[in-house]
């Protein structure tokens, strides 16, 4: 069957690292007379913004819309605002094909560096759901009196009723299916409208799933216990904030942002959904060839494990544990001295040895 992809590497490292997630994708469709793919690429981001003062083409929504899944490198560079970088094309994305699910394993590999004294694999298996279309990141409020003494700005943090119910509802399937614990996070002592909320809609769900074991942290003890004692957390379901939050730090304790993937699903795949390693575009290391490519690798096992292909899914961890335990490919963030494109090369060389 051929996926049809569209690539958005964007700016600085997201330029290196989607090249290498491209080699072990095409990799694998010739590997896999089942699997094929048609990539097409996409040249939005900050240069982009500087030649033509848009992060993407005024029907870029639409040109995307067609494609059967996204795969995005890292957006934001310095010279244009954050904010106008991440609402032009990441968030935008996001949010106009309703990726309510962010999906972010925080798993610690056999032979990755973890900063916790005496943490091994075993404490350290958690998969994060974050809500990713609302919550604290709606892009709502107002900016009043702009400029003057009695200047004033509200962000609103936006919980839906369908928008919690849903994304509760997708980690309590999940947690059932893999006959894991479920915990939420949330800051019901402070926020007391919508984390309340979110309380309270956690509860009528949890009713429906008396077969799954749950907890429920505040957000701030939740940051402690993640490394205090991380064999606390199986799945994790949390807001759209606390989740970008805490899988950075979820990052730091599974061997850092060049491991650490996301994938933002449309579950009911109406649009496409979208894979990217959850780093940013690292302007300190850019065009270095020193970014790890191994978080895109594993945002491309997520991509192809939405599509059906589980059993490559898992060949590609795989093949990110050979070389983490080999140590003899890995990029200066592992300890090593390897290149971004030489990591992506090992990775395609270990799949044809083994699986070719
Ligand atoms: P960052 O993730 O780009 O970098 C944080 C630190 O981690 C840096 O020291 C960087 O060198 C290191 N790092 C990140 N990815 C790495 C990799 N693959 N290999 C080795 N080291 C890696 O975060 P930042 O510096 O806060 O943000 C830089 C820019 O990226 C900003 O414009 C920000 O808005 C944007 N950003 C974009 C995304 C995204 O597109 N998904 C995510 C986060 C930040
Ligand atoms: C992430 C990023 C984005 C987010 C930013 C760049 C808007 O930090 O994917 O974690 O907060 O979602
Ligand atoms: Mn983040």
């Amino acid at each position: 069957m051929t996926h049809k992809i569209a690539v958005i590497p964007g700016d600085g490292i997201g330029i290196e690292v989607i090249n290498e997630g491209l080699k072990v994708l095409n990799c694998v469709s010739e590997l896999d007379p089942n699997i094929a793919f048609e990539f097409t690429h996409f040249p939005w981001g900050c240069e982009f913004y500087s030649k033509t003062g848009k992060m993407m083409d005024d029907d870029g929504i639409e040109k995307l819309r067609k494609f059967d899944a996204i795969f995005l490198g890292a957006v934001g560079y310095p010279g244009v605002p954050d904010h106008i970088s991440l609402w032009g094309l990441l968030l935008i994305i996001r949010k106009s094909f309703d990726q309510y699910v962010n999906v972010r394993p925080v798993k610690l590999l056999k032979g990755a560096p973890c900063p916790l004294k005496n943490k091994s694999e075993k404490d350290i298996d958690m998969l994060f759901i974050r809500e990713n279309s609302e919550g604290e990141y709606s892009g709502s409020g107002s900016w009043l009196f702009k400029g003057k003494p009695n200047e004033v700005v509200i962000q609103d943090g936006v919980f839906s009723r369908v928008g919690c119910e849903r994304i509760i509802r997708y980690a309590f399937e999940l947690a059932r299916a893999q006959k894991k614990s479920l915990t939420s996070i949330s800051k019901g002592n402070a926020l007391n409208y919508s984390m309340v909320f979110w309380d309270q809609i956690f509860n009528e769900i949890r009713a429906e799933y008396p077969d799954v074991t749950t907890y429920s942290y505040l957000v701030d003890a939740a940051a402690m216990l993640m490394v205090t004692k991380p064999e606390r957390f199986e799945i994790v379901v949390t807001s759209n904030l606390f989740g970008d939050i805490l899988t950075d730090l979820g990052a730091a304790i599974a061997g850092g942002m060049g491991l650490a993937a996301g994938a933002n699903l449309n579950p009911e795949r109406k649009f496409p959904s979208m894979f990217e390693p959850i780093h940013g575009s690292a302007p300190d290391i850019a065009g270095k060839q020193l970014a790890n490519p191994l978080a895109t690798v594993w945002s491309a096992s997520q991509l192809l494990e939405f599509f059906g292909y589980q059993q490559w899914a898992e060949r590609l961890l795989e093949a990110i544990e050979y070389l983490l335990n080999e140590k003899k490919t890995l990029t200066p963030d592992l300890g090593g001295n390897a290149k971004t494109a030489e990591v992506g090369d090992a990775v395609v060389q270990f799949l044809q040895q083994r699986y070719g």
